[in-house]
């Protein structure tokens, strides 16, 4: 293994985010929780620094190139250069496209897609320098077949998978990767506000989802956080531009 051991995770503190960085942590990274929401991402490095594993967290607005580039010198300062870059921060309303504003689609299309841009630019100039790193974008399925109610998120995730490989090509003799994981349903605080929205329907709304999973079950954070442990590992060397569903089965092609 190199000596640089740090990974980053935007949108780290809850949900996918917290699987990853479980994950991440199990696997012997030292962690850097880099999210919104300051005050979950330290009770979660706190979760992780009492099992004796290495975390520590940082605020960063993935929307705000200002707050990505603090936020990526306090993480380095902190715990050395960042070997491992996994962009998690997402977000997604319900509804259908028609009803959609250009607001609403500036909104997601820079959290979604622009977001991943902003840290990547930030970050891998360094690997590209010290020759090694790995960049792990979490898209979703719904960037891979489309999801009703999602049409704008689903353009954003699908934008995350070309602009991956895209730059994979570009990185390729760098000695830096650059991979997609793709959640399907997902039980994570972002869902159940989803399904509570729903108000009674809410069961069914999580039926529904469960029906169309092969496996007949929601994925749970700790699904994800190994295949993305994978992408980062340096096993994974000669890996580049790929697209993982984690889904139950939900997408094969
Ligand atoms: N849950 C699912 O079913 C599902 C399915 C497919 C893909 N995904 C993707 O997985 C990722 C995580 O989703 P989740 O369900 O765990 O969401 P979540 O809302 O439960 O957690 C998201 C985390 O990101 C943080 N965050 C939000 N905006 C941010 C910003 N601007 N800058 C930095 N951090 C920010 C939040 O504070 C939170 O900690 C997202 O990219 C999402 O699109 C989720």
């Amino acid at each position: 293994m190199t000596e640089e051991r740090t990974a980053l995770i935007t949108g780290g503190a809850q949900g996918i985010g917290k699987g990853i960085t479980t994950s991440l942590a199990e696997a012997g990274f030292s962690v850097v929780i880099a999210d919104l929401n300051l005050e979950v991402a330290t009770a979660t490095a706190e979760e992780l620094t009492g099992r004796g594993l290495k975390a520590s967290a940082v605020q960063m607005n993935v929307t705000d190139s200002a707050s990505v580039a603090e936020a990526v010198q306090q993480a380095e300062a902190q715990s050395g250069p960042i070997s491992v870059l996994v962009n998690n921060a997402g977000w997604d309303d319900f509804m259908p496209f028609l009803d959609t504003t250009e607001e609403f689609w500036d909104k997601i299309v820079d959290l979604n897609f622009k977001g991943h841009l902003r840290t990547i630019k930030a970050i891998v100039p360094g690997m590209i320098e010290r020759g090694y790193g790995r960049v792990v974008n979490i898209g979703s399925d719904a960037g891979r077949v489309g999801s009703s109610l999602e049409a704008v998120y689903s353009g954003a995730k699908g934008g995350v998978i070309a602009f991956t490989k895209t730059l994979a090509r570009e990185i390729a003799t760098k000695g830096v990767t650059a991979n997609v994981v793709c959640p399907g349903p997902t039980d994570t605080p972002a869902l159940r506000k989803f399904a509570d929205g729903a108000g009674d329907d809410a069961d069914k709304v999580i039926s529904g989802m469960k029906r169309g999973v092969p496996m007949k079950r929601l994925g749970t954070p700790e699904d994800i956080g190994p295949a993305v442990a994978f992408f980062a590992s340096e096993g994974a060397g000669f890996v580049t531009g790929q697209t993982l569903s984690v889904s139950g089965g939900l997408t094969m092609a």
